[in-house]
């Protein structure tokens, strides 16, 4: 896999700051930040050679929209899909919830292209809106699909938060869905394995409900995820073993008009999108 430049992540964030600005400050569903951050995406896409599609629903009176992206190639009955939410809250711009996710998931889909990725499985990325009211696109997407449609899909990895300032590395918990889903504890050992590659140790984490890997896990979907911590406070064993700042919360702007281009570290960055590079490769080649 190629090792992702976190300059280029750090670059399309700068973008997504831009559009926020440029829009009242935020990219909430609903306001026209949200779309103008699905236009811009879909562009990189379609330049890069993406076949890409807007998918709309009505979600609290407004429309919502979900952007998906298919790689050219691969076998159609065996799809692993990676996503994460590209809206914001209306209080800021969102650069770490969820311009981190959203933008590494992007640079890694240009990367496929950049270095001719040819995988043996059919390759597919998602942008969510409305995740912040309650995981509306995901799950207007998953209902969306047929029961065929919802059966070729073999993986889907999620990235919400992937750059908190003062960061974890957590791996979603692959055994947080009763009953387990097999698939997802063998994600859960491959981005632990992706971690362990770069020397980073992790800890696993019950995500749940809370973000959009949950639509895919209700329909019975292996997933996975990575996340480097919102509200809770960083233990002093935890800043011993990742540094940082003990007794402070990971992300001090979650949700706050302060989730701004200062609001990242930069390292976290980085090798979350290493991570997300190395476990596709593995996963789909
Ligand atoms: N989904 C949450 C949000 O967008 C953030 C979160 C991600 C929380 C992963 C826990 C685990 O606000
Ligand atoms: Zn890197
Ligand atoms: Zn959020
Ligand atoms: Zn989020």
């Amino acid at each position: 896999a190629p090792n992702i430049n976190g300059a280029n992540v750090k670059a399309h964030l700068t973008q997504l700051q831009s559009i926020a600005s440029a829009n009242g400050g935020n990219r909430a569903h609903g306001r026209p930040g949200y779309l103008a951050s699905v236009n811009w995406v879909k562009s990189k896409l379609d330049a890069a050679g993406f076949t890409t599609r807007v998918q709309s629903f009505t979600y609290g009176g407004a429309t919502g929209y979900n952007l998906i992206a298919d790689y050219p190639g691969g076998d159609a009955n065996n799809v692993v899909m990676l996503g994460g939410h590209l809206d914001s809250v209306t209080s800021g711009p969102g650069i770490n919830d969820n311009g981190t996710g959203s933008a590494s998931i992007l640079e890694v889909a240009l990367q496929m292209k950049a270095t001719n990725f040819k995988p043996t499985k059919h390759v597919r990325f998602g942008w969510w809106g409305a995740e912040e009211l309650g995981l509306r696109g995901s799950r207007a997407y998953v209902n969306s699909l047929s029961s065929t449609e919802k059966s070729r899909i073999k993986a889907y990895l999620n990235f919400d938060m992937t750059g908190s300032p003062n960061p974890g590395y957590f791996v979603y918990d692959g055994t947080e869905h009763k009953p387990v889903i097999p698939g997802s504890v063998d994600l859960q050992k491959r981005l632990e394995a992706g971690f362990a590659s770069f020397g980073v140790p992790t800890e696993l984490t019950l995500v749940n409900g809370r973000s959009d890997h949950a639509a895919f896990t209700a329909a019975g979907i292996a997933t996975g995820g990575t996340f480097t911590g919102a509200e809770k406070i960083k233990t002093t064993a935890q800043a011993q073993k990742w540094g940082g700042t003990a007794g402070q919360a990971f992300d001090r702007c979650y949700h706050r008009s302060c989730d701004t281009m200062s609001n990242i570290n930069d390292t976290a960055l980085d090798r979350n999108a290493d991570v997300i590079a190395w476990t596709l490769w593995a996963t789909a080649a």
